[in-house]
């Protein structure tokens, strides 16, 4: 069975990856990003709370994230395996998933700084769907829709330069020490994430082969 984590900064291309990877294998893609988005969009009392931290680039209390992801991997189709993405993003959320369920790889996706805040930029994402284009690198066929639906295309709210920077400094100063312990764990795999997504898939089935 295949349980998979993907780690990297904002931007680095794991939800992208992370879709494609669930598709090929047949398993489960969490996202706990788009969990708690969908959870805003709903107006669940937890999404409310969940999204002033959002906004702000901050991350989610650990409470809250886990309720949301330990609901989610009991459902059906995360007992076939599961791509990770967003999950755990500090040491105690990896001791938490630990807890619940042991994960075989870690890909970490190693990038640029400069190449992030220029994909965070461009992108745009359907608020019905979730699909994620880029205006440069993956644009929509028509200018400001959806593919599949039509749907206007958004900017999700925390990729204004203020959050991103935010989220940036969050992700070094809590995220970066959980690469040490998966390390220290024999379980993380470094994927270089420049390049088109054709070629970080690739590096991706290397890494997992
Ligand atoms: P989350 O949704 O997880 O955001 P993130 O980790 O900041 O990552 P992103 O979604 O911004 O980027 P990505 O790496 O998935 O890149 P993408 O594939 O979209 O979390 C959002 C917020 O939720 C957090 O800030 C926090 O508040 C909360 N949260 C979530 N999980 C939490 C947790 N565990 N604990 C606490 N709080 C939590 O790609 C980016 C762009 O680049 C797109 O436009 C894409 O089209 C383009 N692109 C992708 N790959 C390539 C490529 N190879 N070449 C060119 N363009 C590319």
């Amino acid at each position: 069975m295949h349980r998979i984590v993907l780690l990297g900064p904002p931007g680095a291309g794991k939800g992208t990856q992370a879709k494609r990877l669930a598709t090929e294998l047949g398993i489960a893609h969490l996202s706990t990003g788009d969990m708690l988005r969908a959870a805003a969009a709903q107006g669940t009392s937890l999404g409310r709370e969940a999204d002033g931290y959002m906004r702000r680039g901050l991350l989610v209390p650990d409470a809250l994230v886990l309720s949301i992801l330990r609901e989610r991997l009991a459902s059906p189709d995360a007992q076939r395996g599961f791509v990770l993405d967003g999950y755990p993003r500090t040491v105690a959320q990896a001791h938490s998933l630990a807890e619940i369920t042991p994960v075989e790889h870690v890909l970490y996706f190693e990038i640029p700084e400069s190449v992030l805040v220029e994909r965070l930029s461009q992108r745009r994402s359907c608020p019905v769907d979730g699909s994620v284009y880029n205006l440069v690198t993956q644009p929509p066929r028509v200018p400001g829709r959806c593919d599949r639906d039509g749907t206007p295309l958004i900017q999700r709210p925390d990729d204004t330069e203020e959050a991103v920077r935010t989220r940036l400094a969050v992700y070094r100063e809590v995220t970066v020490p959980l690469l040490d312990l998966y390390r220290t764990q024999g379980l993380l795999r470094t994927v270089a994430a420049g390049g088109s997504v054709e070629e970080v898939a690739a590096r991706v089935r290397e890494a997992l082969r």
